[in-house]
């Protein structure tokens, strides 16, 4: 019998904010780390392993059928998003590796589900900010925000239950005070000057609103950054 590898500190933080002793569902799981992880280790009693692609669930399913789990506490299901669940069926839903944009439109595709589920845990891999403003839009709050670096990348993570939010200042910056939050805004900084410098150089028309717009979300997350650095201790 196979025991699942040890979880990626990004797979771990996801596992964090599934609600303990609840059933899960993983959408787009590829090699169902994180499901089998949650099984093993008692977070969860029964999950729902899903994938739009046949070859990773067969992945997943030669893994999990070799792990320790009993076949009764999961349940393999091939399709898209939400759809191969039923209204009520589980307690969190985790939909990470995916743009933010793709996510939204599945949740939006089977909203019947989407409004029957107790929690949800992200991580976008793009669009983050668009998937927050659907989350808003439609009655959910964001509420836990965590960042992961992986590699080179520093991963958006946030769960989101019921509830109204006064939408962020910009939705594509989590608000919260994680360490990581430093490098993070110095990341957009740098991207957001590249912009603001290539429409200052430009020949043509510039776009002033689009500039000034700009240039005031470089000073809010200038002083932010600044803010986080005085407070720190890291
Ligand atoms: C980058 S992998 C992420 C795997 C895992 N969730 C993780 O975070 O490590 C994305 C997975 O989503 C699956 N996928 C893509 N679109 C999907 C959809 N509409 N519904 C379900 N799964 C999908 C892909 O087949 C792939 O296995």
């Amino acid at each position: 019998m196979n025991r699942t590898p040890v979880l990626s500190e990004r797979l771990k933080t996801i596992a964090d904010l599934v609600i303990p002793g609840k059933p899960m569902a993983d959408i787009g799981t590829d090699h169902g780390h994180l499901p089998m992880w949650c099984l093993e280790n008692g977070i969860v009693p029964f999950a729902v392993l899903s994938d739009i692609n046949e070859g990773p669930l067969e992945k997943a399913k030669l893994r999990i059928s070799r792990s320790v789990m009993s076949e009764e506490s999961y349940s393999l299901r091939l399709g898209s998003g939400l759809s191969v669940l039923k209204p009520g069926e589980v307690s969190t839903v985790v939909i990470a590796g995916m743009g933010g944009e793709l996510t939204s439109r599945l949740l939006a595709a089977e909203l019947g589900v989407t409004d029957s589920v107790e929690r949800f845990v992200f991580q976008p891999r793009s669009r983050a900010g668009m998937l927050r403003e659907w989350l808003w839009e439609h009655g959910w709050r964001i509420r836990e925000e965590r960042l992961v670096r992986e590699r080179r990348r520093l991963c958006q993570i946030f769960s989101a239950e019921k509830g109204i939010q006064i939408p962020y200042e910009f939705s594509d910056i989590p608000e919260c005070e994680h360490p990581l939050m430093i490098p993070f805004l110095d990341r957009e900084l740098a991207n957001i000057r590249i912009v603001i410098d290539n429409l200052l150089r430009s020949k043509e028309a510039v776009d002033q609103i689009k500039l000034e717009a700009l240039q005031r979300k470089a000073a809010v997350l200038e002083q932010r950054r600044d803010r986080l650095w005085k407070n720190s201790s890291f």
